[in-house]
């Protein structure tokens, strides 16, 4: 939810800057602006543009306009909260004087009142913005003597909300200062530069050394020099760590899209978020999760909170913890949960499940988790975000950057962190056999193999959305762990396609959505294996009811099912694989049909319409 770049060292701040929000752009695409500090008449002045709409549009009227030669300067990309996606609501904002320049990352929340105090100050404020507000405060700190690090922990300490800010004054060109709090920021330290960006993303073709910072931090940067202090003032220090992944990562390697790039990178994601689990014994070993054995085996009911596509790998994973542990699982909207009164004890372990580590509904849910003393593990794929950060524990999944803003090697790894924590639990309860375990964990690291064989059959799926590619609604269908598959599947193409798609437990059609069915509706159902209990013929049933009103069934079977073939209009073959991890299969052609169809109705898939990468606002 907005991208934030930062910069000051000896190259051309323009070119840093413009390509940091192009690697950005999946946070928020409502504007892009850009403000540079330069010498004009031998004193600083400032240099700004800023063009509603994506990226390309500032590039062009940067082509058409270049900004003077400068080494110090910010940036945004924005996803809108406060005013209309338009050019006088996009960052960076400019205090009265214009010797300010501030871009901003969340909602102030006691923007309102604040903005009367400036208007009864005789200040007048050009946007409908929070985010002008606070450029307004600090140039008026500025105005009244204090230097730029001063000014932004005195107004960080008057605002309210969840909020990353970043900026420069035109009085000191070789500094840029930001501030955060509960929103994302990560300092780049390079060689005579150094670099802000909401993430990594924004300068990893510069450096690889990062440092994390803590909360309610302000840091300010010079060429030379990176510093940090509280919003208080005291001295205090960032977390330096090193990016393990480079800049090819974030490129999209040949594919028309990231999303499609991060659809066939899945087996190697899955395989790399198994590595290194078991000890030369064969035992099941997390060694980020930091809670003790016996904490692990105190623990009576375990609370999975999410969003989105996460809070459908939760639901997998309630199946597997309670089949497995044999302990009670809820899953909650984490946007709901602490608004509902929740039953925690120290004895709920609380699991946060977060692609991007910053969701702000799901932080707020762990704050309120952490609150009742509960313990609160994180599963999550971005090193020193804030989720894990505020966790007492964290599995890692090691899908890499995930830059399409549909969900894909985020949701498959978080399901293989689910089953880990499923079978670590177990391991500790001793719910299961060490014999149990091995073999789950064997089932397991064959997925990668699997998940291959599946997108060996894309064209197949590709061919499907041809024929589909007028459709208006689309149903998905599932059982036991397909039924989130059937949720996730509905997710991607609403969020592709902008078609209406809902996903149903397929038991549950009859009280009610079969009414839904019409002729020529297309239905995906995803069949659950053939196994001892009766899922699967259940599952028959229904595809035979849906069918008989008229609808077009397009049906996920594992290979040699045959009963399925008489009903199917279509038929995707997926190896036979547990039920329990059928996900790991079933979830991929949802995400090729979805890409390949919003494809051939010619959005733009990895940054579809209103949405942004990470929430970062409640
Ligand atoms: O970063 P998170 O996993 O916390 O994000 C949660 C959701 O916002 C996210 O999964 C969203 O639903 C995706 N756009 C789905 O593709």
């Amino acid at each position: 939810m907005c991208g934030i770049v930062g910069y000051v060292g000896q190259q051309q701040a323009q070119g840093v800057v413009i390509e940091g929000l192009r690697r950005l752009e999946y946070r928020g695409y409502d504007s892009a602006g850009i403000a540079l500090v330069h010498a004009s008449e031998g004193r600083g002045a400032l240099a700004a543009d800023k063009r509603a709409g994506k990226l390309a549009n500032l590039e062009k009227a940067l082509d058409e306009r270049p900004l003077p030669e400068s080494s110090t300067g910010i940036g945004h990309t924005r996803w809108a909260t406060h005013g209309a996606p338009n050019d006088r609501n996009a960052h960076p904002h400019l205090g009265a004087a214009g010797r300010l320049a501030l871009v901003h990352n969340g909602i102030i929340e006691n923007f309102a009142e604040l903005r009367a105090e400036l208007e009864q100050a005789g200040h007048e404020l050009r946007s409908e913005t929070d985010t002008e507000v606070a450029a307004h405060l600090l140039e008026r700190e500025l105005r009244d003597g204090a230097d730029l690090t001063t000014a932004m922990q005195r107004i960080c300490r008057r605002l309210a909300g969840a909020f990353t800010l970043v900026a420069v004054d035109a009085e000191d060109p070789d500094r840029v200062v930001a501030a955060r709090r509960s929103s994302p920021l990560v300092v780049g330290l390079g060689e005579g530069e150094n670099f802000l960006g909401s993430d990594v993303a924004a300068f990893i073709e510069h450096t690889r050394e990062a440092l994390e910072l803590g909360q309610d931090q302000v840091v300010t940067l010079s060429r030379d020099d990176v510093s940090v202090t509280t919003f208080d003032g005291a001295p205090a220090e960032g977390t330096p760590y090193h990016v393990d992944w480079d800049l090819s990562a974030a490129e999209k390697d040949g594919h028309d899209w990231f999303m499609r790039k991060e659809i066939f990178e899945q087996p190697r994601a899955v395989a790399d978020s198994l590595i290194g689990r078991r000890t030369p014994t064969g035992e099941l070993h997390l060694d980020e999760v930091r809670l003790s054995d016996g904490d692990l085996r105190d623990i009576d009911k375990v609370i999975i909170i999410a969003c989105g596509t996460s809070f459908y790998a939760g639901m997998v994973a309630k199946y597997a913890i309670e089949h497995w542990c044999r302990i009670p699982c809820e899953v909650e909207l984490a946007s709901e949960f602490r608004y509902r009164d929740p039953i925690l004890t120290r004895e709920t372990l609380v699991v946060a499940i977060s692609q991007s580590g910053e969701t702000a509904d799901t932080l707020q849910a762990i704050r309120h988790a952490r609150t009742q003393r509960s313990k609160v593990l994180a599963i999550c794929n971005t090193n020193g975000s804030t989720i894990p950060r505020e966790s007492d524990a964290v599995i890692y999944t090691h899908a890499g950057p995930e830059i399409g803003v549909a969900s894909t090697k985020g949701f498959l790894t978080q399901l293989v962190a689910c089953y880990l924590l499923a079978l670590y639990l177990a391991q500790v309860k001793g719910t299961r056999y060490g014999d149990e375990i091995t073999q789950v964990m064997n089932q397991l690291e064959q997925m990668p193999a699997h998940i291959q064989t599946v997108l060996e059959g894309a064209a197949d799926v590709y061919a499907l959305a041809q024929d589909y590619v007028d459709a208006r609604s689309v149903l998905f269908l599932g059982r036991h762990a397909g039924f989130p598959v059937a949720l996730e599947g509905a997710l991607k193409l609403k969020e592709l396609a902008y078609i209406h798609a809902e996903g149903f437990a397929a038991g549950e059609l009859k009280h009610g959505p079969i009414a839904l069915i019409e002729e020529g509706l297309p239905v995906w159902c995803v069949v659950p294996p053939r196994g001892r209990d009766q899922l699967h013929d259940k599952m028959v049933s229904g595809i035979q009811e849906v069918r008989a009103r008229g609808a077009r069934t397009i049906c996920l079977a594992e290979a040699g099912d045959e009963s399925i073939t008489p009903y199917a209009d279509a038929l995707i073959r997926l190896p036979k694989v547990p039920v329990l991890l059928q996900p790991l299969v079933a979830a991929v052609p949802l995400q090729l049909f979805a890409c390949e169809l919003a494809t051939l109705m010619g959005h733009d898939v990895d940054q579809p319409r209103n949405l942004a990468k990470s929430v970062t606002v409640e």
